[in-house]
C-alpha cells in the first residue's frame, strides 16, 4: 500500500480534492482576521479549547476516503459551456457544495443538533467555502473537474485540477510569505467581495475557470499532455489570488452572519 501510495504520489495520479492545506489556511486566516467578537466566541464553544479555526480548514478533506457520500459536497459540476449554474441540473439531491453550505451552515446552529453534529457542520462550512473559490470545484467539462486532464506544469506531470488546486500556489510562495498582501487586498476589498450569495459566488468561479483555468489552455491536441508554462502562470496566479481573498472575506461573513 506505502508502495502504491509512493507511486501515485509520483506520477501525480492522486485524486484531488480542493485547495491543498496552503490554500484552506490562507482563507481561513483572512476570515479569522475579520471575525467579530461575538463569532470568535461561539467558535471557541463550538470547537472546544484544542482546535482552531484553521487547524480544521482541511479536515473536509481527510475525512473524504471514510465518508464516500461526503465526496461530491465539495464542488459542483455547472458544465463550462453553460452560461450558469442550475441547481436542478447541477445539484441532485442537495450532493454539492452550494447546497451543502447551505444545509451544514443550519445544522451550525441548530438547537436540535448535537455538540458533535454542530462541530462538524462548522469544519465542513469552513472548508467548502474555500473549496468553492477553487474555479474547477464549479466547473466541468466532462473531465471531472479537471482531473482528467494531463498537464505537466514545468516539467512536472499531474492532472489541470491538482495543479489548480496547489500546483500553482505553491510556486506563488510560501504560506506566510502570501499572507501579509493578501489580508490587505481582502480587508481592502471587503465591502464589495462579501457582497452577493453563495450561488453567485459559485458563479463566479464558474466564469473564472471558462475565462482563464480553460480559456488560457495552449491549444494542444486531446490526449497529450498540456504542458503549462510562463504565459499560464502569469494569467492564472492573479485569479488564484484573488479566488483566496474573496473566499476569506466570504467565509467571514458567512460566520459572522451565522454565529451572532
Ligand atoms: N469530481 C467530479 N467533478 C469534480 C470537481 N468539479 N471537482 C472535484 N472533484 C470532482
Ligand atoms: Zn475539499
Ligand atoms: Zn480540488
Amino acid at each position: 500500500m506505502r508502495k502504491l501510495l509512493a507511486a501515485a504520489l509520483v506520477c501525480g495520479v492522486l485524486p484531488a480534492y480542493g485547495w491543498g492545506p496552503e490554500g484552506h489556511n490562507l482563507v481561513t486566516r483572512i476570515a479569522v482576521a475579520e471575525l467579530t467578537p461575538a463569532a470568535q466566541a461561539k467558535v471557541r464553544e463550538i470547537l472546544g479549547p484544542d482546535q482552531t479555526l484553521v487547524s480544521i480548514s482541511s479536515w473536509a478533506d481527510q475525512v473524504r476516503r471514510q465518508r464516500a457520500n461526503t465526496g461530491p459536497w465539495h464542488y459542483i459540476d455547472i458544465p463550462i459551456d453553460q452560461p450558469h449554474m442550475d441547481m436542478a441540473r447541477d445539484c441532485p439531491k442537495d450532493d454539492c457544495v452550494v447546497a451543502q453550505i447551505a444545509i451544514q451552515r443550519a445544522l451550525m446552529v441548530n438547537p436540535s443538533a448535537t455538540a458533535e453534529q454542530r462541530k462538524e457542520a462548522l469544519m465542513f462550512v469552513v472548508h467548502f467555502v474555500g473549496d468553492m473559490h477553487q474555479p474547477l470545484h464549479c466547473s466541468d467539462n466532462k473531465d471531472k473537474g479537471g482531473n482528467d486532464v494531463h498537464v505537466v506544469l514545468f516539467d512536472r506531470p499531474g492532472n489541470l485540477h491538482s495543479t489548480w488546486d496547489s500546483g500553482l500556489l505553491s510556486r506563488m510562495g510560501k504560506e506566510d510569505d502570501l499572507f501579509p498582501a493578501m489580508l490587505k487586498e481582502a480587508q481592502k476589498r471587503r465591502k464589495k467581495w462579501s457582497k452577493g450569495s453563495v450561488a453567485d459566488w459559485a458563479e463566479e468561479s464558474h466564469k473564472a475557470a471558462q475565462k482563464t483555468v480553460y480559456g488560457k489552455l495552449p491549444p494542444e491536441p486531446k490526449g497529450t499532455p498540456e504542458p503549462l508554462g510562463a504565459a499560464y502562470e502569469a494569467a492564472a496566479d492573479p485569479v488564484i489570488r484573488v479566488q483566496i481573498e474573496k473566499a476569506g472575506d466570504r467565509l467571514a461573513r458567512v460566520l459572522n452572519d451565522t454565529l451572532k
